[in-house]
């Protein structure tokens, strides 16, 4: 596909989904075609899975249904936003995608990682971010992040614990694919992690123009 697709990854109360947007600010200002989103979300039926899955009302909800709907959540998102995108060549960024779903339902929850990959092979193909930029900090601080915001989902009311597994997961993914997945200290503040990020997508888009 002609396009390029970025993605960024974390913890809770990383910064994410502002780190997301100004990448995407900065790089329509240079002439490129943007379209950012988010999984779970992106697409109409997304957003309805998405309320499902992060409701506090989905408390009983299994780990495998969780798994499952992340899933197809994710193949939908795909289908209506991704494809399309990237097929007319524009930069798509996406706030989380499949190592996402490694990290929690497979690092955090336990789930089978072997499981996790056959269910993605149908989900996604094997469709890979060219790059992703995983934010980085300590759980505690990240979740002090977030509760000053007020957030308080399903996922995000998980003890301290579960979320030490995620980062763990995040961490043990950026090792085993060191081209793809680029680690950013975000303990720092905003701006001075948009330099870094920007560091890395323009180096990464000078190598792809060469
Ligand atoms: P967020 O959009 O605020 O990051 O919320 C999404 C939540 O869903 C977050 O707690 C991470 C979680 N999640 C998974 O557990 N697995 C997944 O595959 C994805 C995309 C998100």
């Amino acid at each position: 596909m002609k396009g390029i697709f970025i993605s960024f990854e974390g913890i809770e109360g990383t910064g994410k989904s502002t780190q997301a947007k100004l990448l995407a600010d900065y790089l329509k200002e240079k002439g490129y075609r943007v379209i950012q989103t988010m999984e779970p979300g992106g697409t109409r039926i997304s957003m309805k899975i998405r309320e499902l899955l992060l409701s506090l009302d989905s408390r009983e909800m299994d780990n495998v249904t969780e798994l499952l709907l992340y899933n197809a959540a994710r193949v939908q998102h795909i289908k209506e936003v991704i494809e399309p995108a990237l097929e007319r060549g524009d930069i798509v960024i996406t706030d989380r995608f499949s190592d996402s779903t490694v990290a929690y339902q497979g690092f955090a929850r336990g789930i089978d990682l072997r499981l996790i990959e056959s269910l993605d092979m149908i989900a996604t193909s094997r469709l890979r971010p060219d790059i992703t930029i995983l934010l980085d900090i300590d759980v505690k601080t990240g979740l002090a992040r977030n509760r000053a915001l007020n957030k308080n989902d399903r996922l995000e009311l998980e003890d301290i614990s579960f979320h030490e597994k995620v980062r763990k997961g995040f961490i043990q993914i950026a090792a085993r694919e060191p081209e793809r997945v680029k680690l950013v200290d975000c303990s720092k503040g905003l701006d001075e992690v948009h330099r870094a990020v920007i560091e890395i997508i323009s180096g990464f888009l000078e190598e792809r123009n060469r």
